[in-house]
Protein backbone atom coordinates (compact mmCIF):
# COMPACT_ATOMS: atom_id res chain seq x y z
CA UNK A 1 0.00 0.00 0.00
CA UNK A 2 1.66 3.37 -0.74
CA UNK A 3 2.16 5.40 2.05
CA UNK A 4 0.07 8.53 2.50
CA UNK A 5 1.47 11.71 2.69
CA UNK A 6 0.92 13.15 6.37
CA UNK A 7 0.18 17.30 6.00
CA UNK A 8 0.27 20.11 8.51
CA UNK A 9 -1.19 23.31 7.67
CA UNK A 10 -0.13 26.34 9.84
CA UNK A 11 -2.62 29.36 9.90
CA UNK A 12 -2.66 32.38 11.67
CA UNK A 13 -6.08 33.82 11.21
CA UNK A 14 -9.37 32.83 9.66
CA UNK A 15 -8.38 29.49 8.34
CA UNK A 16 -10.49 29.15 5.17
CA UNK A 17 -7.94 27.41 2.77
CA UNK A 18 -6.87 25.17 5.97
CA UNK A 19 -10.38 24.11 5.70
CA UNK A 20 -10.59 23.82 1.89
CA UNK A 21 -8.03 21.35 1.92
CA UNK A 22 -9.43 19.68 4.73
CA UNK A 23 -12.63 19.39 3.17
CA UNK A 24 -11.53 18.12 -0.10
CA UNK A 25 -9.49 15.42 2.24
CA UNK A 26 -13.05 14.54 3.69
CA UNK A 27 -14.54 14.27 0.30
CA UNK A 28 -11.88 11.90 -1.26
CA UNK A 29 -10.36 14.44 -3.56
CA UNK A 30 -6.62 14.05 -1.66
CA UNK A 31 -6.61 10.18 -2.06
CA UNK A 32 -2.76 10.57 -1.11
CA UNK A 33 -2.83 13.16 1.37
CA UNK A 34 -4.10 13.71 5.24
CA UNK A 35 -4.25 16.51 7.04
CA UNK A 36 -3.42 15.35 10.85
CA UNK A 37 -1.99 18.69 12.07
CA UNK A 38 -2.86 21.79 12.33
CA UNK A 39 -0.55 25.18 14.18
CA UNK A 40 -1.64 28.42 14.55
CA UNK A 41 0.63 31.29 15.80
CA UNK A 42 -2.29 32.67 17.65
CA UNK A 43 -4.43 31.35 20.19
CA UNK A 44 -8.40 32.09 19.55
CA UNK A 45 -8.12 32.31 15.80
CA UNK A 46 -10.97 31.29 13.69
CA UNK A 47 -8.77 29.06 12.35
CA UNK A 48 -9.12 26.37 15.38
CA UNK A 49 -12.60 26.58 15.04
CA UNK A 50 -12.44 25.25 11.72
CA UNK A 51 -10.02 22.67 12.54
CA UNK A 52 -12.12 21.44 15.77
CA UNK A 53 -15.34 21.00 13.63
CA UNK A 54 -13.27 19.21 10.84
CA UNK A 55 -11.66 16.84 13.78
CA UNK A 56 -8.33 17.57 12.77
CA UNK A 57 -5.84 17.98 16.26
CA UNK A 58 -4.63 21.40 16.75
CA UNK A 59 -2.23 23.61 18.87
CA UNK A 60 -1.15 26.91 18.74
CA UNK A 61 2.84 27.86 19.08
CA UNK A 62 2.73 31.38 19.87
CA UNK A 63 6.17 33.43 19.63
CA UNK A 64 5.95 35.04 22.67
CA UNK A 65 5.90 32.23 24.93
CA UNK A 66 9.40 31.20 23.69
CA UNK A 67 12.70 33.25 24.93
CA UNK A 68 13.76 33.93 21.48
CA UNK A 69 13.18 33.33 17.94
CA UNK A 70 14.81 29.20 17.98
CA UNK A 71 13.42 27.78 20.93
CA UNK A 72 9.98 29.15 19.07
CA UNK A 73 11.00 27.36 16.22
CA UNK A 74 12.59 24.46 17.96
CA UNK A 75 8.98 23.71 19.28
CA UNK A 76 7.65 24.15 16.25
CA UNK A 77 9.68 21.71 14.53
CA UNK A 78 9.43 19.36 17.48
CA UNK A 79 5.56 19.40 16.68
CA UNK A 80 5.99 18.57 13.41
CA UNK A 81 8.37 15.78 14.38
CA UNK A 82 5.67 14.36 16.87
CA UNK A 83 3.13 14.13 14.04
CA UNK A 84 5.78 12.32 11.30
CA UNK A 85 4.72 15.16 8.88
CA UNK A 86 5.60 15.00 5.17
CA UNK A 87 4.62 18.72 3.97
CA UNK A 88 4.10 21.58 5.52
CA UNK A 89 0.98 23.56 4.02
CA UNK A 90 1.84 27.57 5.01
CA UNK A 91 -2.03 29.14 4.73
CA UNK A 92 -1.89 32.57 6.00
CA UNK A 93 0.73 31.88 8.29
CA UNK A 94 2.41 35.28 9.25
CA UNK A 95 5.67 33.73 10.88
CA UNK A 96 8.66 33.47 9.46
CA UNK A 97 9.82 29.85 8.80
CA UNK A 98 13.36 29.25 10.64
CA UNK A 99 16.80 27.67 8.81
CA UNK A 100 16.38 24.58 10.84
CA UNK A 101 12.88 24.22 9.47
CA UNK A 102 13.89 24.75 6.12
CA UNK A 103 16.74 22.29 6.15
CA UNK A 104 14.28 19.94 7.67
CA UNK A 105 11.83 20.20 5.31
CA UNK A 106 13.73 21.53 1.97
CA UNK A 107 11.06 21.28 -0.72
CA UNK A 108 8.20 19.96 1.59
CA UNK A 109 7.14 23.34 2.44
CA UNK A 110 4.08 25.13 -0.23
CA UNK A 111 2.47 28.49 1.02
CA UNK A 112 -0.27 30.22 -0.97
CA UNK A 113 0.27 34.05 -2.23
CA UNK A 114 -2.87 36.30 -3.30
CA UNK A 115 -1.65 37.73 -6.12
CA UNK A 116 0.41 36.57 -9.03
CA UNK A 117 4.29 36.00 -8.13
CA UNK A 118 7.26 37.49 -8.71
CA UNK A 119 5.15 40.13 -8.58
CA UNK A 120 2.82 42.12 -5.21
CA UNK A 121 5.27 39.92 -2.86
CA UNK A 122 8.13 40.11 -0.40
CA UNK A 123 8.07 41.54 3.19
CA UNK A 124 5.17 43.64 4.08
CA UNK A 125 3.20 42.30 1.19
CA UNK A 126 0.08 40.16 3.08
CA UNK A 127 -3.46 40.65 3.39
CA UNK A 128 -5.24 43.42 2.48
CA UNK A 129 -2.07 45.15 1.15
CA UNK A 130 -1.41 42.88 -1.54
CA UNK A 131 -5.01 43.78 -2.92
CA UNK A 132 -4.23 47.25 -2.47
CA UNK A 133 -0.87 47.48 -4.64
CA UNK A 134 -2.85 45.40 -7.60
CA UNK A 135 -5.38 48.16 -7.81
CA UNK A 136 -3.09 51.11 -7.37
CA UNK A 137 -0.85 49.27 -10.15
CA UNK A 138 -3.69 49.40 -12.66
CA UNK A 139 -3.31 45.78 -12.91
CA UNK A 140 -5.95 43.92 -15.55
CA UNK A 141 -5.24 40.57 -13.50
CA UNK A 142 -4.44 39.53 -10.49
CA UNK A 143 -5.15 35.89 -8.80
CA UNK A 144 -2.82 33.42 -6.71
CA UNK A 145 -0.08 31.17 -6.58
CA UNK A 146 0.70 28.27 -4.31
CA UNK A 147 4.82 28.06 -4.27
CA UNK A 148 7.30 26.52 -2.12
CA UNK A 149 8.89 28.24 0.66
CA UNK A 150 13.24 28.99 1.15
CA UNK A 151 14.22 31.96 2.44
CA UNK A 152 13.07 34.93 0.74
CA UNK A 153 9.63 35.66 1.18
CA UNK A 154 7.21 34.83 -1.75
CA UNK A 155 10.35 33.97 -3.95
CA UNK A 156 10.20 29.95 -3.83
CA UNK A 157 9.49 28.15 -7.25
CA UNK A 158 6.02 28.52 -8.59
CA UNK A 159 4.26 25.39 -8.02
CA UNK A 160 0.56 26.21 -10.01
CA UNK A 161 -1.38 29.96 -10.30
CA UNK A 162 -4.84 30.74 -11.39
CA UNK A 163 -6.10 34.03 -12.66
CA UNK A 164 -8.90 36.27 -12.16
CA UNK A 165 -10.08 39.54 -13.54
CA UNK A 166 -9.72 43.19 -11.84
CA UNK A 167 -12.95 44.90 -12.32
CA UNK A 168 -14.00 48.13 -12.98
CA UNK A 169 -15.06 49.41 -9.25
CA UNK A 170 -13.03 46.76 -7.24
CA UNK A 171 -11.91 47.47 -3.62
CA UNK A 172 -8.96 45.78 -2.03
CA UNK A 173 -12.24 43.86 -0.18
CA UNK A 174 -13.77 42.46 -3.77
CA UNK A 175 -10.73 41.80 -5.12
CA UNK A 176 -9.90 39.10 -2.02
CA UNK A 177 -13.23 37.88 -2.16
CA UNK A 178 -12.41 36.76 -6.01
CA UNK A 179 -9.36 35.47 -5.27
CA UNK A 180 -9.69 33.70 -2.88
CA UNK A 181 -12.93 31.67 -4.39
CA UNK A 182 -9.72 30.36 -6.51
CA UNK A 183 -7.13 29.81 -3.33
CA UNK A 184 -9.87 27.31 -2.69
CA UNK A 185 -9.46 25.47 -5.45
CA UNK A 186 -5.85 25.95 -6.42
CA UNK A 187 -4.68 24.88 -3.22
CA UNK A 188 -5.86 21.60 -2.66
CA UNK A 189 -5.36 20.72 -6.15
CA UNK A 190 -2.27 21.83 -5.43
CA UNK A 191 -1.88 19.42 -2.91
CA UNK A 192 -2.86 16.26 -4.28
CA UNK A 193 -0.74 16.43 -6.94
CA UNK A 194 2.53 17.59 -4.84
CA UNK A 195 1.79 14.36 -2.35
CA UNK A 196 1.17 12.15 -5.71
CA UNK A 197 3.85 12.89 -7.14
CA UNK A 198 6.20 12.44 -3.58
CA UNK A 199 4.32 9.29 -3.10
CA UNK A 200 5.24 7.84 -7.00
CA UNK A 201 9.07 9.29 -6.60
CA UNK A 202 9.43 7.07 -2.97
CA UNK A 203 11.16 10.82 -1.54
CA UNK A 204 9.08 11.12 0.83
CA UNK A 205 10.77 10.12 4.53
C1 LIG B 1 -5.01 34.02 1.98
O1 LIG B 1 -5.41 35.07 1.16
C2 LIG B 1 -3.64 33.54 1.61
O2 LIG B 1 -3.34 33.67 0.26
C3 LIG B 1 -2.74 34.44 2.40
O3 LIG B 1 -3.43 34.68 3.61
C4 LIG B 1 -4.83 34.46 3.43
C5 LIG B 1 -5.22 33.43 4.40
O4 LIG B 1 -6.61 33.24 4.45
N1 LIG B 1 -1.42 33.88 2.55
P1 LIG B 1 -7.20 32.02 5.28
O5 LIG B 1 -6.65 32.14 6.70
O6 LIG B 1 -6.79 30.76 4.62
O7 LIG B 1 -8.69 32.23 5.26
Amino acid sequence: MPKVIRVAVLVSGAGSNMEAIVKAQMAGRLPGANVVLVISSKAGVQALDRAARAGVKSMVIERPAFPDDSAFEAATLEALREENIDIVCLAGYLKKIGPEILRTYHGRILNIHPALLPKFGGPGMYGHYVHEAVLSAGEKMSGCTVHLVDEEFDRGPVLAQSTVPVLPGDTPETLAARVLEQEHKLYPKVVREFSEKLIRSGAQP
